[in-house]
């Protein structure tokens, strides 16, 4: 079988993370897993070949591959480009048309890495956690959203909360689904006390669950309470669904749970194709193109390594290569080997492509 990645490796340390995936899709490949990449350009980069934050192109290119490994955009050097041009507009763009409207997030704090979160070590040890948020509705997108003048020296700013209930219906499935495949719980997370999108949220979710996963444990909390919960005893959960505006700021509090930003994977999902099942997907690290450590090869290339054992799990079913590679990134770190925004004492500090280069040989 012939697998299609794009890979936009993007601005910053975008690119020099990217190169350590390259290394671990060779292994892959040298072992018959038969990847084809092409590289495309995305953001900063792509604004000063093309004029623009993606070309129409590498567009094109992304919609027909069964996956886009993504890197990170941005930096001071496009700070000024005219707005619809700002490397943010690439992957907005991206998630736009592809239809990503499922954001996974997991939160995992490996055992070596426990003395790195804001909670004590016995709060987050082991932790294992994925946040589903809504990706492309809600208060983001939701018309009227508007700032008018109302003559008084007074102005009014609308945003406005919209869900559809085939819109939490898709997500509740692709949480569902998820949780079939680690520990069976689901936790819905609206605010149905005072939004009228939160009791349609819990209605929808609550059906789907009853009528389409009677196996799928579900239990229901208010945002606020959830977020509270998220840090007072986050092994609880399984997996958390959302809508987008809350799985924002519930997604930024579970990666403090984990340490460093350069651990952080991300996966934004579509719809399953009508004829062939398959979603169309783009994999990430959270963190952007750190600007302040970029070009030094100091960057932590676990984030973007996590993304392409996510892109192994849910595009292509390969469940145990992901497992190995996850794998392999545990017993690196056991093995005491850091980048510096990891760095811990009697650790042995290393770079980018040392990092790489050991997860590869693990
Ligand atoms: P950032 O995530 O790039 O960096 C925040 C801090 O974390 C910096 O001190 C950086 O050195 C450190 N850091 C991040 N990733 C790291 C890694 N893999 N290894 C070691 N250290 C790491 O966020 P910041 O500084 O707010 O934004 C920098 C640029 O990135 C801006 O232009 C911003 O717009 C863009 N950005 C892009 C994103 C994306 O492409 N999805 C997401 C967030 C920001
Ligand atoms: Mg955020």
């Amino acid at each position: 079988t012939t697998r299609t990645l794009l890979l936009l490796p993007g601005d910053g340390i975008g690119p020099e993370a990217m190169a350590e995936v390259e290394k671990l899709i060779a292994i892959l490949n040298a072992a018959g897993a038969g990847f084809e990449t092409e590289r495309g350009l995305v953001g900063g980069s792509a604004y000063d070949a093309h004029g623009a934050a993606i070309s129409e192109d590498d567009m094109k290119r992304a919609l027909a591959a069964d996956a886009v490994l993504f890197g990170a955009v941005g930096g001071p050097k496009w700070d000024t480009v005219p707005y619809e041009a700002r490397p943010e507009a690439g992957l907005l763009r991206l998630r736009k048309d592809l239809e990503l409207f499922a954001n996974l997030r997991p939160a995992i704090c490996y055992p070596a890495l426990a003395e790195a979160s804001s909670l004590k070590r016995e709060l987050v040890e082991g932790l294992d956690i994925l946040i589903l948020r809504e990706l492309t509705g809600g208060v983001y997108f939701g018309e009227p959203k508007t700032i008018t003048d109302l003559g008084n020296g007074q102005k009014r700013a609308i945003d406005t909360q919209v869900y559809d209930t085939y819109e939490i219906e898709r997500i509740a499935r692709v949480g569902f689904e998820l949780a079939k495949t680690r520990r069976g719980k689901v936790t819905s997370m609206e605010k149905r006390n005072v939004m009228k999108s939160g009791v349609l949220w819990n209605e929808v979710v609550t059906r789907v669950g009853r009528e389409e996963y009677p196996d799928v444990a579900l239990d229901h909390m208010l945002a606020d309470a959830g977020g509270m919960q998220l840090v007072r005893a986050p092994k609880q959960f399984d997996v958390i669904v959302t809508d987008n505006l809350f799985g924002d700021m519930l997604s930024d509090v579970a990666a403090m749970l984990t340490g460093s930003l350069g651990m952080l994977p991300s996966a934004s999902l579509g719809a399953p194709d009508a004829a062939t099942g398959k979603r169309r997907a783009l994999y990430e690290p959270v963190h952007g193109s750190a600007p302040d450590i970029a070009g030094r090869g100091l960057a932590n290339p676990i984030a973007m390594v996590a993304s392409l054992a996510m892109c192994l799990r849910y595009s292509f079913a390969m469940i145990a290569e992901a497992d190995a590679l996850e794998r392999a990134v545990a017993a690196v770190l056991d093995s005491g080997t850091r980048t510096g925004d990891i760095m811990a004492p009697g650790c042995r500090q290393v770079g980018t492509s040392e990092m790489g280069d050991a997860i590869a040989s693990a």
